[in-house]
């Protein structure tokens, strides 16, 4: 496969552009390395390397499509929690989830909402996704911030972890919580018939029965370990992405992880820029997007999936932006 040479300037290092196969220039745009005093012209498909807070502050208002944020959650585990076989849980103990206090978590989302919320584009969107440690202070925090609540999805996982002490219910969701910018930002995105004929012919309700991410989607390491320990599944993007963007938008995730927001947009052919703090995770997320061959049609729904070397499926691809 025909891949464009990319250049990058030793001081630009820290930026990550994703190289793309040529043939996808009807689909992507994709002509741009990144460079700080650039940005003001960025045109998607870029990691950039950073905290997302420093880095949002450089994005110029109104400029984002969509917003998809799946922030560190604050788990605070104290304890190893084993099986009843005395196998160790495999949990979320990582250093970018940890916070000194509630009030430092809350100084945080206060600072990256607020920058979410000033590049969001009046027609824009944002999604936001936590579990019950984290996602009611995020809520408080967007209203406060003069966010409007749309809709709060529940994703239902089919296939979650038990509670092994038997102390709780089996804790199987997580919540979505999808915002536009302000109340009066009527005219956001929501792509409702292709949603109901993604659901069978029936309107989708705001609870999404999708596994957590396992098997083959799940990017493993050369230790054969999880490269990420909260990598989510493609099906929650797809349908994020799907629902609230039209073709060649500009998707922005500040906490990229192993870039399934970024998989996702280009398979549906969106533009994404993603943020992430940590280069481990920046090298699996730009292996995992330069190594996309498949694309999704999203006019024939959506399953069908068409190689990117396929010279007819390029020819239904353009037709379908342009018709
Ligand atoms: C919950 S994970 C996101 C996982 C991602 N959705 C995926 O599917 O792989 C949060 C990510 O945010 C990153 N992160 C945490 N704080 C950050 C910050 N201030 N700026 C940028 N990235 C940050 C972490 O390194 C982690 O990879």
């Amino acid at each position: 496969m025909a891949i464009k040479q990319l250049q990058m300037r030793p001081d630009t290092a820290l930026y990550s552009k994703i190289a793309v196969p040529q043939q996808e220039q009807p689909l992507l745009c994709h002509d741009k390395i990144l460079l700080m005093e650039d940005i003001k012209s960025i045109q998607g498909n870029t990691i950039i390397y950073g905290d997302c807070i420093e880095k949002l502050k450089t994005v110029p208002n109104d400029s984002i499509d969509l917003i998809f944020a799946d922030p560190p959650y604050n788990m605070q585990l104290k304890n190893d929690l084993y099986r009843p076989n005395n196998t160790k849980v495999d949990g979320v103990d990582d250093q970018w989830d940890k916070f000194g206090s509630f009030t430092d978590y809350d100084d945080f989302c206060i600072a990256w909402l607020t920058e979410c919320r000033r590049i969001l584009k009046p027609t824009g969107s944002i999604w936001v996704i936590g579990s019950y440690h984290n996602i009611f202070r995020v809520g408080n925090i967007m209203l406060n911030l003069g966010f409007w609540i749309l809709n709060d999805v529940t994703w239902y996982k089919t296939n979650p972890m038990p509670n092994f002490l038997g102390t709780r219910f089996t804790n199987a969701t997580e919540t979505l919580i999808w915002c536009s910018k302000s109340e009066s930002c009527k005219k956001y995105t929501f792509n409702h018939k292709i949603m109901k004929k993604y659901n069978d012919g029936k309107q989708m309700t705001s609870v999404w029965p999708i596994g957590l991410c396992i098997g083959e989607e799940r990017i493993k390491g050369a230790d054969g370990k999880k490269a990420h320990s909260t990598q989510k599944p493609e099906e929650l993007l797809k349908r994020v992405i799907l629902s609230t963007t039209n073709k060649n938008d500009l998707v922005l995730d500040p906490f990229f992880g192993t870039g399934t927001t970024g998989a996702v947009a280009k398979k549906l052919g969106r533009r994404f820029i993603g943020i992430e703090r940590e280069q481990e995770y920046i090298a699996v997320a730009k292996k995992r997007i330069e190594n996309i061959t498949k694309l999704w049609i999203e006019s024939e729904w959506v399953e069908k999936e068409i190689s990117i070397n396929s010279p007819t499926s390029r020819r239904k691809s353009c037709s379908s932006k342009n018709g």
